[in-house]
């Protein structure tokens, strides 16, 4: 018998329910508010990190750089420092210093958090296994919504939660190129991986946007600390 011939028939009632479940999903697909407090962290706590991750830029290249984009990651499990939560690592995109294509914000900081937390010589002294485990403590916070190899990455990461400020849409409309799959989207397609991840956003983002808005736009201001150069580029100033 020709099994692939009787395939839609068996398949096909599934199927369409399965369709009538994927347009009720998208009709949710608005999440909360950026004040809630999502799993008891108060929004005064999230916009400190989302802070943290806008100043990542200034800290490691300049207080405008181009590709704005940057990351920290929180163990907010840990109060050891705090009720804001223990930082682990920061993360910039580094594509244009180390010339590494997929050196984007959220994969810089992964990449350092493997190596703080395997370090031997540092506190955590973890083994490869233990830092993978790891993660799923830990909250990453992105000041512009992953691209999808980033979404994809803190999913196989399984972070504990994923805080995104600028959403992909706004980035798409500032004028940067970008693949057009939202976070939600690539969250929604991962369903059997051991781990699960919140998914928070967009969070401050009257603060994150104006870092992407003056790259295609003339008119825009620069960041703080910088002013528009001879080539029209903000520039540390
Ligand atoms: C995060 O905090 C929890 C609770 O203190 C701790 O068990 C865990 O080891 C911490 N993880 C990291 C990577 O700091
Ligand atoms: C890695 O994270 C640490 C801790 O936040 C930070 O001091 C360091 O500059 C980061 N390194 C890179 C390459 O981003
Ligand atoms: C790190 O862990 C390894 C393996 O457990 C151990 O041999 C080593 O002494 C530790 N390093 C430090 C600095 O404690
Ligand atoms: C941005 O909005 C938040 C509330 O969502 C507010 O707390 C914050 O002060 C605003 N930032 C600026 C610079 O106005």
């Amino acid at each position: 018998m020709n099994f692939k011939a009787l395939l839609p028939i068996l398949f096909w009632p599934v199927a369409s329910s399965h369709e009538h479940h994927a347009r009720r999903a998208q009709s949710q697909d608005p999440i909360a508010a950026d004040t809630a407090s999502i799993n008891n962290i108060p929004f005064s706590t999230r916009a400190y990190w989302m802070r943290r991750a806008n100043a990542a830029s200034a800290e490691l290249a300049s207080p405008c750089p181009f590709a704005a984009f940057g990351t920290v990651i929180v163990n907010h499990t840990d109060s050891s420092k705090g009720a804001l939560g223990k930082l682990v690592c920061i993360g910039i995109n580094e594509n244009g210093r180390v010339g590494n294509p997929v050196l984007h914000g959220e994969i810089a900081a992964i990449n350092n958090c493997s190596s703080i937390l395997t370090n031997s010589a540092g506190s955590y002294n973890l083994t490869a296994g233990e830092a993978l485990d790891a993660f799923a403590k830990l909250s990453i916070y992105t000041n512009g919504e992953s691209c999808p190899m980033c979404a994809s990455a803190i999913r196989w990461a399984g972070f504990r939660e994923y805080i995104y400020g600028t959403s992909i849409d706004t980035i798409i409309e500032q004028g940067w190129g970008q693949i057009r799959i939202s976070s939600l989207e690539v969250f929604r397609r991962l369903f059997d991986l051991s781990t699960q991840s919140g998914l928070i956003g967009p969070i401050l983002a009257n603060e994150t946007d104006p870092l992407f808005a003056w790259q295609f736009d003339p008119a825009a201001p620069c960041p703080e600390g910088c002013a528009r150069g001879r080539m029209g580029v903000c520039e540390n100033s």
